[in-house]
């Protein structure tokens, strides 16, 4: 068993090797290499995340495999091929894609996502759940980012991982991200390891904000500071990095992070027009009661004053309002 486990290890770090070396190296990757320099990953990030390029081939890699005495059958589990029922003959998973290999937080290779290079669906083509990977157990990047993690006892959660790579181009080195799905509970006890706050810093496009919010509870519920960083409306972080710099992602957009009530007076406004009455005063009684739930009486205070202002009303009234929700809740 644990046999075969190193074997589906080795075959990971086999085939890391080989996808980079057809990146960087070879004729056939060239298209591959220019759409990354194209979209602004620098030579350095592509050589320390070992980014690589798997060939436009139906068996390419299944024969490399074979050739070097794994065995079908476990590459197959591994994820790495995938059996035709036709004729028991077996194919490549990832064809014509770039590779961004998953390691564990040993940094060893134990998965792959390959992003297709045209329109094809799906963009980005995981390994399949396998007795090497868990992808409710992974966070990318965690390998390189634990220890500044430790040490400044914060990451910044990423929704991709062009997001993760552009933000340590970036200077952002405690960046992670979840592997396209919301976070687990064992993300969470992955984290809780020496980190007591989490910038979010998902796409700010409507899914990307639901998510974040999502993500905002589950992480408040174990007890974590968090703070929300957002950029102009429909961009991600790799994006915005792209078009204005790593400065100016690092000053306006992880050290401008919102506080997470900050966060909620933002996303409780979505969708709703505040020149309506109506509207008006279902925003004002939402955001009551996220400031009740505060625990610090300074902060219940600063906020309804902040509400109080906005809306020219008066803070009696909002503190009436308040400690109802507040004895309500305990
Ligand atoms: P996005 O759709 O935001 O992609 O998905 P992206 O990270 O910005 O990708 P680029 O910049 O176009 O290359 C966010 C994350 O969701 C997962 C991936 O982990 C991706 O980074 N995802 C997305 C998938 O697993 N499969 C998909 O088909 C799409
Ligand atoms: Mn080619
Ligand atoms: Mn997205
Ligand atoms: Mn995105
Ligand atoms: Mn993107």
């Amino acid at each position: 068993q644990s046999k075969e486990l190193q074997a589906m290890k080795d075959a990971h770090e086999l085939l890391r090797k080989f996808y980079h070396h057809l990146l960087v190296n070879t004729k056939e990757g060239q298209h591959a290499l220019e759409y990354l320099y194209q979209r602004g990953f620098s030579r350095e990030s592509i050589d320390q995340f070992q980014l690589g390029y798997s060939l436009n081939s139906w068996d390419f890699v299944a024969h490399f495999l074979l050739k070097r005495n794994f065995s079908a059958e476990l590459m197959e589990k591994a994820g790495l091929i995938i059996k035709r029922e036709r004729d028991g003959t077996f194919f490549d998973r990832f064809r014509d894609r770039i590779m961004f290999p998953i390691f564990d937080r040993n940094g060893n290779t134990i998965a792959f996502s390959g992003r297709s290079l045209g329109g094809e669906d799906p963009k980005y083509l995981n390994s399949p759940e396998t007795a090497i990977f868990n992808k409710s157990k992974i966070l990318y990047n965690y390998h390189q980012a634990k220890s500044s993690i430790k040490k400044l006892r914060h990451a910044v959660l990423f929704e991709g991982f062009a997001d993760c790579i552009a933000a340590s181009r970036a200077g952002v080195e405690n960046g992670i991200a979840t592997m396209g799905t919301s976070l687990t509970d064992e993300h969470i006890s992955l984290l809780r390891q020496g980190v007591q706050s989490v910038i979010i810093c998902y796409d700010s496009d409507n899914a990307g904000i639901e998510a974040a919010y999502r993500a905002g509870l589950h992480l408040q519920d174990a007890g974590f500071e968090i703070k929300v960083a957002l950029m102009p409306e429909g961009m991600d972080p790799d994006e915005y990095i792209k078009k204005n710099g790593p400065d100016k992602f690092r000053h306006e957009v992880i050290e401008a992070s919102l506080t997470w009530m900050g966060f909620k007076f933002l996303y409780f406004r979505r969708g709703k027009n505040l020149q309506n009455e109506g509207d008006r005063l279902n925003y004002i009684e939402e955001i009551i009661k996220e400031i009740s739930k505060l625990p610090m009486a300074v902060e219940r205070d600063h906020y309804l004053r902040q509400l109080a202002d906005e809306f020219s009303l008066s803070l009696d009234a909002l503190k009436q309002q308040q400690k109802q929700y507040y004895f309500a809740e305990k």
